[in-house]
């Protein structure tokens, strides 16, 4: 029998401030109409001052640990492109304070696509058994990274973390990772970005460092079309892999960037739009936490079943993107 990873618990969080869109028409020239009608949010949430990735990844963290019904865990990665700061990595901070002693704890990096971009290590790890538990956590505070005068990213990002434990298992199993798709386009990375705080470009005295270079930029209508064009694909291929026709998908759990964009790649891959899993409206584009978000929400209203077939893809800077196939296992949601 093949070892795999499996499913055993997931949790999530946002932080308490809901910002929504009538507050972001008082600041900016949008409006709630605009936002709504060209990416289907309506909220999303906002980290107090002094909040970091690391305080919503160990919410996160925890809760999934609860719903996995606790005890040690051999391995943690975080997902995140917001870390705490360039160096060290924010994972063995997390790993310190949720307790969990010298396990291994690094970061991945790949925007809007990490956390399937961290399954996919977790379950390499796994299978390697350089581990039996791991912790995944997606995690991104994009709120501090906005500049709150360009209405093209002010309204789009929320705050948020995502965490699910995986365990050595059986392919049969309930919740076993049944096969994943990844990709990257280096060619297009100026499309979504932090320009500054790197090795190209410095905060350095001599050459000051413009405020803008410290935020995302994005050029989100070519973004678009590479999104529902990269998921599209790679979600079919994987579909492929696992044995999958569009009428086994009981649920898409897509990155929730753009509701326009979720509907585009379920109509490519012929899946019914009552099956995409819609999130983004409460909490806009959390980047590496959203699928998460989005699979936690939908186990705690009950939509999400055990037994359901979940196909997660998800695209974001670097360009990245990724997809992952499982069967909904009987987890405790808190
Ligand atoms: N309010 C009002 N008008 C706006 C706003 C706003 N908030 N933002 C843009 N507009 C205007 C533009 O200025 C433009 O006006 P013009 O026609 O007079 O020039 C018009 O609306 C259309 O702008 P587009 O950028 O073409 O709008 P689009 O319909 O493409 O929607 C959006 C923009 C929502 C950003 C969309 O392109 C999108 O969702 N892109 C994908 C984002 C994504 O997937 N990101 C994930 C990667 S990011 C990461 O990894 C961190």
């Amino acid at each position: 029998m093949t070892r795999t990873a499996v499913l055993r618990g997931i949790g999530a969080m946002v932080p308490p401030r809901a910002v929504d869109n009538d507050e972001l028409s008082a600041l900016l020239d949008t409006s709630d109409e605009w936002i709504r009608t060209r990416t289907g949010i309506r909220r999303r949430h906002w980290a107090d001052p002094g909040m970091a990735t690391s305080d919503l990844a160990m919410v996160a963290g925890e809760r999934a640990l609860k719903s996995a019904g606790g005890g040690p865990v051999g391995m943690v990665i975080l997902a995140t492109s917001t870390p705490n700061q360039p160096m060290p990595a924010t994972a063995p901070q997390v790993a310190a304070g949720l307790g969990l002693g010298t396990v291994p704890a690094y970061d991945v990096t790949a925007a809007c696509a990490g956390f399937v971009y961290g399954l996919s290590v977790a379950a390499g790890a796994i299978a390697a058994r350089l581990a039996d538990r791991v912790l995944v956590i997606g995690a991104d505070l994009w709120s501090t990274r906005l500049n709150p005068d360009d209405r093209a990213t002010a309204v789009i990002f929320g705050d948020g973390a995502g965490a699910a434990v995986l365990e050595a298992g059986r392919e049969s199993d309930p919740g076993a990772l049944l096969g994943f798709d990844l990709g990257s386009d280096g060619l297009h990375r100026e499309l979504a970005r932090v320009p500054g705080g790197g090795s190209l470009q410095l905060a350095d005295p001599d050459t000051p460092f413009q405020q803008s270079d410290h935020y995302l930029t994005m050029r989100g209508k070519e973004i678009f079309t590479h999104a529902v064009g990269r998921m599209s694909e790679s979600s079919g291929r994987l579909l492929k892999q696992v044995g999958w026709e569009a009428r086994d998908v009981d649920w898409f759990a897509g990155h929730q960037a753009n509701a326009r964009i979720l509907h585009a790649v379920a109509d490519a891959l012929d899946v019914d739009r009552s099956r995409v899993l819609i999130h983004l409206d409460r909490v806009g584009n959390t980047s590496a936490a959203s699928i998460p978000l989005a699979l936690t929400d939908a186990a705690v209203q009950g939509s999400l079943r055990p037994g359901q077939n979940v196909l997660m893809t998800a695209f974001g800077g670097g360009l990245s993107w990724g997809s992952a196939a499982l069967n909904w296992p009987d987890v405790d949601v808190l």
